[in-house]
C-alpha cells in the first residue's frame, strides 16, 4: 500500500470525525436555554422516627436566572407544601428508607435529584457507605497495623 493512499484513508477518518462533532454540537445548541442545577438538598435529620418530621433544603441555581417552580414528592409521607425550596415532610408509620424526589422547572428543562430519609433506620450520612479502612487508622492505629498483617486487608481487592 503507498502512503498517499493512507493519507487520503486518514483525511476521511478526520472529516467523519468532525462531521460527527459539528452534528453533536447543533443538537447541544439547539435549546440555548441552560437546565437549572440542584446544588444540594438537605434535610434537618436524615434519620426520624415515625410520624416525625424532618425539613428539606434545597440550593437551586439557574444559568439563565428563571423563575424555577419546585415539586416535591414522595411515595409515602406527608409534605407542609411541594412547591417551596424549603418544605417539611412529615414521616409515614413505617420501618423503611423513603426516597424524596424534587423536581425544579425553568419553564424549559427539568432537573431532578433525591435525598433518602431513614424511618425508624439509620441512613448514614457519608456516602457512600464503605468509608475504607483508613479512616479508623488515625484512632485505631495498633488495631490497623494488626489488620493490615491478616488476609482480610486484601479480601476486598478483587470488587473494590
Ligand atoms: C475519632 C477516632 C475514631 C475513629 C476515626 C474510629 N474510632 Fe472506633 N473507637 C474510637 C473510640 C474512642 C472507641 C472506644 C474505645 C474504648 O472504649 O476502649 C472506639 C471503639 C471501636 C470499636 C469497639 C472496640 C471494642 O473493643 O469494643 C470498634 C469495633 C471500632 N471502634 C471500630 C471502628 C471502625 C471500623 C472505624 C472506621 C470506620 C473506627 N472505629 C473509627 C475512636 C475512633
Amino acid at each position: 500500500m503507498n502512503h498517499s493512499k493512507q493519507w487520503i484513508k486518514l483525511g476521511v477518518a478526520a472529516l467523519a470525525i468532525s462531521s460527527f462533532a459539528l452534528m453533536g454540537c447543533e443538537e447541544s445548541t439547539g435549546s440555548k436555554n441552560k437546565a437549572p442545577e440542584i446544588v444540594s438538598i438537605t434535610a434537618s435529620s436524615t434519620s426520624i422516627s415515625q410520624a416525625a418530621e424532618t425539613i428539606l433544603v434545597a440550593v437551586v441555581t439557574d444559568a439563565d436566572g428563571d423563575t424555577i417552580e419546585y415539586s416535591w414528592s414522595a411515595p409515602k409521607g406527608t409534605f407542609s407544601s411541594t412547591d417551596n425550596d424549603t418544605v417539611t415532610w412529615t414521616s409515614p408509620e413505617v420501618v423503611e428508607i423513603i426516597t424524596i424526589e424534587l423536581e425544579v422547572n425553568d419553564g424549559i428543562n427539568i432537573s431532578k435529584s433525591t435525598i433518602d430519609i431513614g424511618v425508624d433506620v439509620y441512613v448514614p450520612v457519608v456516602q457512600p457507605y464503605y468509608m475504607g479502612a483508613e479512616a479508623c487508622s488515625g484512632c485505631h492505629s495498633t488495631t490497623y497495623a494488626a489488620w493490615q498483617e491478616t488476609n482480610h486487608a486484601d479480601a476486598a481487592s478483587a470488587i473494590l
